[in-house]
């Protein structure tokens, strides 16, 4: 696992395809907590595509295995003909004919906290194979595209391990040795690669269903959890329902096995796995009751669910090449379930939020020095690269092949790629052949958005011309370098827009030259310009509507032209990213000024704005709330780009906070009267929007710290039927000084002790808090007997929250920077994913005011300089260090 040489990265560029195929597996795990012995019977052929002197060595990836035996046909190899190192077993000369190999190992899952591969979670033995965890199962060819059948035999103790999972259909189980032993077969007959391998076995409970297909196959579903949370399973399943219905109905997409298996572990590294037929999870994202989960967990539910079950066919069916096509499956599969999302709540809100994410966490990324492109061309590990550039970004490259084909164009496109590729690992080039042939556009200048790293600035000037009623819209696109690449080409970038008359009417746009599909303009130069005929008074325009491209727009407006648009907008996310760049500037003016010592601008008619569309009953709720909320610090500081001071954004956002308090008082208090929920709970969009309107109602009315703001915030605290209004409470008196908060505390602990999931938030909510002593409160928590950072949620939810506690962890005296560098490395000891993960959180160093720029260069020093480090720790730190 650690470093003894400097890693090399590998690149795109060198793929081969494999010179041994393996078409068929039979695995025999039987289980052991210390040491899982494995028996590997693998059908092993030359690849015919390949040209290659036969007879050449066969090379399989493995890692902390113990070598029992190897044989060839049946035949025992002898220790001259196979040589084993640290990450590789090379059999010299292996028959030329197809042949069966067999391979003796073991493991032990139970010395496994990097939690890739075979290990145990609270007595549950489960695997995680993807990226690259099946080669420490057994030796393979742990590759994407190297696709064979599956047929896993586990056997264990039926006291400690009464069920045994893994993928495919059951078909054999039976007792053993009087019944002290047990035994499951499994069979996966749909070829796939070994990163989609699973298997499961523990004391679980289960929640089961059914669910007819489209062409009437009944379909087993099971949900398993730990035994007595089986009653937070419904949710869930009814979401996993609701996701096989949709794929169904939106892409034709039929789910092809006759059970379908989701297991809830509560150490996991990341959120959940696509495992072919059985999918893996995160125990966050699978239990639910309305007092254990918030709006958000029962939303992020529903989403990763869906997720998983869309890779079926966009990942599993159709897998990857290798693992630079990793947008192929991600990208495409987060757009659908971002698709499927949209199709519940209403369009808009989704979009909100979804660009509030990109740019929350994929414009920084692309901004810094870990930017990278969609496809990558190089990586050291793996792991590194399931960023929020790979997802998020890739997510907008399809939703752009969407705006510009339209629904049913895209629709005819994804069928073709489901032909065409069905059964294959299938590259970038093959997903955009599929939309070029079945539309006839030429996708070639597309295929830069995949290459180029970067987040292009897109500049827009409006000019009018009244006697000639014309508007010229020039635009001007610009991407700076990244890492490696200097010199940037331009892209071709689809602008939705509108250009909106004196009462917000939209004007009829019409081209003097050139040609527009509907309300998108197609920009391909770095420089065009564009000229409206017939417009009959200078329009206020309503650029990039719906954000159709993941660009930053720069648009010279007035102050009236932004609070006109935050109130007459017909387009319900333009209308949001107004009221955002109108708190953004006077934000940004605020900092300024605190920094200069001078006055801030008035935003008088920014609160008036706001005012009026927090006011809107005919507005949902919930999107009532997104134009409530008002820019993060973090976003902040992303526009503000170089020589950043967290300290005056934090007292910057606090003052207009203050300010819409006070300007919106009377309507934030009968906003928060109003929309109590009576009856019960039900994550519906309805009252999840009611519920989140109210709550930063709540909080807003706090900024300005009254005695009755805290009052109220605590009796809602102390109140609340359901989680999600206790943990706004909770938030909000995590910020208050005084004994409110710490009564809070200990009420919170007392009565959530026993649920580790729920006491996730209490450490998160306290590491968010921006009162002074949050260092010391950190370091303390670190102690507690129920924080373990061996848990990832637990490490994610101190050490993750505090480290995006802009303010706290860009103390500057760098102590916040030593507290997380310290857990990184006590983390990169036993699970390397996780601290290279918490370590992007120094990606924006050098963005900041040179002392605390000092200091978290210092920091990253020390780290790089900590021997010895794993190589996800070794990538990101040398990438950030540049
Ligand atoms: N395939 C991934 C899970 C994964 C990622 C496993 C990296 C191993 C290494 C899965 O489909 C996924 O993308 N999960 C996301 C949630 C999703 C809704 C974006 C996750 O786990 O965060
Ligand atoms: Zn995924």
């Amino acid at each position: 696992m650690m470093r003894t040489e400097t890693p090399r990265p590998i690149f795109l560029k060198d793929y081969e395809p494999s010179a041994y195929l393996v078409d068929e597996v039979r695995l025999d795990i039987v289980l052991d907590p210390t040491a899982t012995r494995v028996t590997a019977r693998s059908k092993v052929r030359l690849n015919p595509a390949v040209k290659q002197r036969k007879g050449g060595p066969l090379v399989l990836d493995g890692e902390l295995l113990e070598l029992l035996e190897i044989k060839i046909d049946s035949k025992v190899l002898a220790t001259k003909d196979y040589s084993v190192s640290e990450r590789q077993l090379t059999i010299k000369s292996p028959p030329v004919k197809p042949f069966t190999l067999e391979i003796a190992t073991t493991c032990n899952p139970e010395a496994n906290k990097a939690l890739s591969g075979l290990y145990l979670s609270r007595g549950i033995y489960c695997t995680q194979c993807e990226a690259q965890g099946f080669r420490r199962i057994t030796y393979f060819l742990d590759r994407p595209d190297v696709l064979a059948t599956y047929t896993t035999r586990i056997e264990g103790d039926p006291e400690t391990t009464p069920v045994l999972l893994a993928n495919g259909n059951p078909v054999e189980r039976g007792t053993l040795d009087r019944g002290r032993r047990h035994y499951a077969v499994w069979r996966d007959p749909h070829p796939k690669p070994a990163y989609l391998f699973a298997m499961v076995a523990g004391h679980l409970g289960s929640v089961a269903s059914t669910f007819e297909t489209m062409s009437g196959r009944k379909v087993d579903l099971t949900i398993y959890v730990e035994p007595g949370k089986e009653d937070r399973c419904g949710w869930a399943m009814e979401c996993l329902k609701r996701s096989m219905r949709w794929d169904e109905e939106r892409f034709g997409r039929e789910y092809d096995l006759d059970v379908f298996n989701i297991v809830a572990v509560s150490d996991f590294n990341m959120g959940a796995m696509e495992n072919k037929g059985l999918n893996v999870f995160n125990d966050r994202l699978v239990l639910a009751s309305p007092e254990t989960a918030t709006d958000t967990a029962f939303f992020n539910i529903d989403r990763v669910i869906a997720h998983e079950y869309f890779h079926n066919w966009t990942g599993n069916r159709i897998t990857c090449r290798d693992w630079f096509q990793l947008c192929l499956k991600e990208g495409l599969t987060v757009f659908r379930d971002q698709l499927y999302s949209g199709d519940f709540r209403s369009p808009a809100v989704q979009r909100i939020s979804e660009v509030r994410h990109l740019k929350a966490g994929q414009f920084p990324e692309d901004a810094g020095p870990l930017a990278h492109p969609v496809r990558p061309d190089r990586f050291i590990e793996i792991n590194n690269f399931y960023t929020m550039t790979v997802y998020e970004k890739g997510a907008e490259l399809c939703r752009m092949i969407h705006t510009l084909l339209g629904a049913d164009g895209f629709r005819k496109g994804m069928d073709l790629y489901f032909e065409r590729h069905d059964g294959e690992a299938a590259t970038v080039e093959d997903f955009i052949a599929c939309f070029a042939d079945s539309s006839g556009r030429d996708f070639s200048q597309f295929m830069t958005w995949y290459e180029q790293a970067g987040t292009p600035k897109l500049t827009c000037v409006l000019d009018y011309d009244e006697k000639a009623r014309t508007a010229t819209l020039t635009v001007t696109q610009e991407t700076p370098p990244t890492p490696g690449q200097a010199r940037k080409k331009p892209l071709h970038i689809p602008m939705r827009l509108a250009l909106l008359g004196g009462n917000g009417n939209e004007l009829p746009l019409e081209l003097a030259k050139g040609e527009m599909t509907g309300d998108v303009l197609e920009i391909t130069k770095k420089k065009e310009t564009f000229r409206f005929t017939n417009v009959p008074s200078r329009p206020v325009p309503s650029l990039l509507r719906g954000f159709s491209a993941p660009v930053n727009l720069e648009i010279d407006l007035s102050d009236a032209d932004l609070a006109f648009l935050m109130t007459h907008d017909a387009d319900g996310f333009n209308r949001w990213q107004a009221t955002q760049d109108y708190a953004t500037r006077l934000l940004v003016a605020g900092v300024a000024a605190i920094r200069e010592g001078t006055r801030a601008p008035s935003p008088t008619a920014f609160t008036r704005a706001l005012g009026a569309i927090v006011y809107d009953d005919r507005l949902e709720a919930a999107y009532r709330a997104q134009a409530l909320a008002l820019p993060s610090e973090a976003d902040i500081a992303r526009v503000i780009g170089s020589d950043v001071d967290p300290g005056a954004i934090h007292r910057a956002r606090n003052a207009l906070r203050r300010r819409v308090s006070r300007d919106l008082r009377d309507l934030l208090a009968d906003i928060y009267a109003r929309n109590a929920i009576r009856g019960a709970y039900a994550p519906t969009p309805e009252q999840m929007g009611k519920r989140s309107l109210r709550n930063v109602a709540l909080s807003v009315l706090a900024a300005s710290n009254g005695a009755d703001d805290v009052a109220r915030a605590r009796k809602h605290f102390e109140t609340a039927k359901n989680l999600t209004d206790e943990l706004a409470g909770f938030g909000v008196l995590c910020d208050v000084r005084g004994p409110e908060r710490e009564a809070a505390v200990a009420r919170f602990h007392k009565r959530w002790k026993n649920d580790h999931l729920v006491i996730d938030s209490w450490f998160a909510m306290q590491a968010a808090s921006s009162l002074p002593n949050t260092l010391a409160t950190v370091r303390a928590l670190l102690e507690h007997p129920l924080m373990a950072l061996t848990n990832p949620n637990k490490a994610r939810s101190l050490i993750g929250s505090f480290a995006a506690n802009q303010v706290m962890f860009n103390r500057p005296d760098g102590k916040g920077y030593d507290l997380v560098a310290d857990s990184i490395l006590a983390i990169d000891k036993f699970n390397p994913q996780i601290a290279a993960r918490l370590l992007t959180s120094f990606r924006s160093w050098r963005t900041l005011e040179a002392e605390r720029r000092g200091k978290a260069e210092e920091t990253l020093r020390r780290v790089k300089e900590t021997s010895p480090l794993s190589r996800d720790v070794f990538e990101i730190v040398t990438r950030i260090l540049g």
